[in-house]
């Protein structure tokens, strides 16, 4: 991969920003999630962080995820996650948002704290009101001895190294494989067969070359950006786990080239949403092989006929979309449950390269910090 821009800051490693670096970094980022904690040949993860509470966390019957901004997002995956491998009821809550819920917590309801930085003040508060009412807390934290990671009665780390740019990227890509991890460890225990679990560690070994073969084709995002740069407005749409895909697109471009991105999940297109459509207003449609495919198909005819322009990210091997559509990138087939993680990757180089277009600030965007530490 050939960087033709004059670099200063020898912790860029020849990128031009910290950005493009990170998202370059998450095929190592998959493996450090990964290493040490994967037997592939029982289809088992294992997890030294969360050994200590292993009872306490089998005897779980509800889990409530609280994080907020991108690692809200991968909670809104880890939802699907955890409901596709365990036996758990699980909510998922804007940890700013949190406090004001009545719950009924005890020893039976895990809170489980997503938060790269581990010092976000509403998850750190919303830890705080779990173990006030008796709930297990665990967090799923990247900055080592962090307050959250302090906090919580257990954990596990991401090893993703310093996140520099204030728009996550590699660490969501490390949330979302841990989350798979912290769901198969649980339901091993549980209903998940030896095959699904060597199924699933097996995508997972794979991953990281899947995301290296997008890498290599960020040209073709590059050029994508430069058409859609152009555009004041759009809409991200996906369904099941992609809706949430759809609400990390369309934050990383919110954040990083202030172009004004909402995401919506595709079904509530027509209860509102398809007002806004013409030859001004794109849509950015995510499709994945599964359920859902055929609807996403049929909302890109239905924003077609208005006139709106699709991007639409689709998967290899998808011979149907390509009529429907103005543009459209493949990323490879993977696991269901592990393709929110190739899906993302398109959508993290198009927010970096439309900025590069807008030339607006990437690594430090306007009004924005790394960690909210007050609220
Ligand atoms: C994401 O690109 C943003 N930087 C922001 O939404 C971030 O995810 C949020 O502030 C949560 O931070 P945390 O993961 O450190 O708790």
């Amino acid at each position: 991969f050939q960087i033709d821009w004059k670099v200063e800051d020898e912790g860029l490693n020849g990128f031009p920003h910290f950005m493009l670096k990170e998202i370059y970094d998450q095929p190592e980022t998959v493996r450090n999630a990964c290493r040490g904690r994967m037997n592939v040949s029982e289809g088992v993860a294992v997890l030294g962080g969360l050994q200590s509470k292993m009872d306490e966390i089998k005897n779980l019957r509800k889990l409530i995820i609280v994080s907020c901004g991108t690692s809200y997002h991968a909670g809104l995956i880890g939802r699907y996650i955890f409901e596709a491998l365990t036996d758990l009821n699980v909510e998922v809550e804007l940890a700013s948002e949190f406090r004001y819920r009545k719950l009924r917590l005890d020893e039976t309801t895990g809170v489980l704290a997503i938060s790269q930085s581990g010092e976000t003040i509403d998850t750190l508060a919303a830890i705080r009101e779990a173990r006030r009412k008796g709930a297990l807390t665990i967090g799923l934290v990247n900055v080592v001895g962090s307050t959250i990671a302090r906090e919580t009665d257990c954990g596990v780390y991401c090893h993703a190294g310093p996140e520099i740019g204030v728009a996550s990227t590699k660490i969501f890509v490390s949330q979302l494989v841990i989350l798979n991890l912290m769901a198969l460890l649980i339901g091993r225990y549980q209903m998940v067969s030896l095959n699904e679990g060597v199924s699933l560690l097996k995508a997972l070994n794979r991953l990281p070359d899947q995301v290296s073969d997008i890498l290599a084709r960020a040209s073709q995002i590059d050029e994508l950006a430069r058409i859609y740069q152009k555009f004041d407005n759009n809409l991200f749409i996906g369904r099941q786990t992609h809706a949430a895909v759809a609400m990390e697109g369309a934050l990383k471009l919110k954040e990083i080239s202030y172009i004004h991105a909402e995401a919506y999940a595709a079904g509530e297109m027509k209860h509102g949403p398809i007002s806004l459509i013409d030859e001004n207003f794109p849509t950015i449609a995510l499709l994945a092989n599964d359920a859902s495919y055929d609807k996403m198909l049929s909302n890109i005819q239905e924003i077609r006929a208005r006139s709106g322009p699709v991007l639409a990210i689709t998967y290899e091997g998808d011979d149907q979309c390509a009529r429907h559509c103005d543009d459209l990138f493949r990323v490879p087939q993977t696991h269901d449950l592990l393709q929110p993680i190739l899906t993302t990757i398109p959508l993290q180089l198009f927010a970096y390269y439309c900025a590069r277009y807008r030339g607006t600030e990437i690594d430090k965007p306007r009004n924005l910090a790394k960690s909210v530490t007050v609220e």
